[in-house]
């Protein structure tokens, strides 16, 4: 039987931290392995210059940061194919087509772009770059280049695939059946695909300086949980507490295994048990925050480790994208093959 698709993946605009681990990366390392699909993993520089026109050289450098990051939570490229958006010039193809089957308007209503420009006021200032508004058509050509069938997303780009969906639905009925529809997929752990920054902040960044990073030293990690915000109301142990909108029982609901309780924290079972008596009142902050770095230092020092000895070898990891590059690029070129056939662009 023919595996199913995958095609996921991130924009390189910097390190990735433990919300991307928790929302995307274990999941995408878990289906990997199952066996039962073919992964492809976009690292979308193309995408990233969208936003990023006056900073190239962070996009291009963080290329090589998301491929390591990828490698060191397990992505092996012997069972999935990372590849550069950029150097694939029939993703670029393929949107140019695309564009004539959304309206100016579809686009402009699109909530993830329409948030997205909301938060980039400060950069974009009243203009919106073209590039930027029609990056939902350049992300369908990358999802129907590799005939992908389930796309991992944030909850945030639901829209987008959306977009995908109109775009395959008016293309095959314009021109025949050609390209594959698509489904988006989200973390099924909704606090797993909504990771607070350190701060309680809704979203992580690095310049907010509230963001774990998977390559982050013990020490940094440390101090990153040392600082982390609590519940305000929880002044003394005794107090009653609240773990809603604590990022710090936040990320223990995600990150926290029965065997890590085994491990450092034997007098509770589970995160259920921490939360309660936690919520009754007469169990510190400084005991729970030393948990959660027992955890996170339990999950991340591997990480740390593989990611460091790749590193080592920047050489390997370019190898590693250019062969994914050119086997990708084969894909996305038998689908444009096929999208000009349909559309009766064949002269010679
Ligand atoms: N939009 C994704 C992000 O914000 C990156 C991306 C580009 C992507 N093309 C894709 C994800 C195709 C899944 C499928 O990180």
């Amino acid at each position: 039987m023919k595996k199913e698709i995958i095609l996921t993946g991130e924009r390189p605009t910097g390190r990735l931290h433990i919300g991307h681990y928790a929302g995307a990366l274990a999941r995408r390392v878990e289906m990997q392995n199952s066996g039962k699909y073919e992964t492809f993993v976009i690292i979308a520089d193309d995408q990233a210059l969208t936003d990023n026109a006056d900073d190239p050289q962070k996009v291009h450098d963080s290329v090589l940061q998301v491929a390591i990051d990828n490698l060191a939570v397990g992505i092996d490229p012997a069972k999935s194919t990372m590849f550069i958006q950029s150097q694939i010039p029939e993703l670029k193809e393929l949107t140019f087509y695309y564009m004539n089957l959304v309206t100016l308007a579809r686009l402009q209503r699109n909530p993830t772009v329409k948030t997205e420009i909301a938060n980039n006021r400060e950069k974009f200032g009243a203009s919106v770059p073209t590039g930027f508004l029609v990056y939902p058509i350049s992300q369908a050509a990358d999802i129907t280049a590799f005939d992908a069938t389930i796309v991992p997303v944030g909850e945030d780009q639901m829209p987008v695939i959306e977009q995908t969906h109109e775009i395959v639905h008016k293309f095959n009925s314009l021109y025949g059946e050609t390209l594959v529809m698509p489904r988006g997929i989200v973390n099924e752990n909704e606090k797993a695909r909504r990771m607070p920054g350190t701060d309680g902040g809704a979203k992580m960044g690095k310049s907010i300086g509230n963001v774990i990073n998977l390559g982050d030293s013990a020490d940094t990690i440390a101090a990153q949980v040392k600082t982390m915000f609590t519940d305000p109301l929880h002044l003394r142990v005794e107090d009653p507490g609240h773990t809603e909108n604590n990022p710090v029982f936040h990320y223990l609901s995600v990150f926290a295994k029965p065997e890590h309780f085994a491990a450092f924290l034997p007098e509770y079972a589970d995160y259920a048990e921490l939360a309660a008596h936690y919520e009754r009142g007469g169990l510190g902050d400084v005991k729970v925050k030393k948990f959660l770095n027992d955890v996170l230092q339990e999950i991340l020092r591997p990480i740390r480790e593989r990611r460091e000895a790749i590193a080592r070898d920047p050489g390997a990891v370019m190898e590693i994208l250019r062969s994914g590059t050119i086997a990708a690029r084969e894909r996305a070129a038998a689908t444009t093959d096929r999208v000009k056939k349909a559309m009766g662009l064949v002269y010679f």
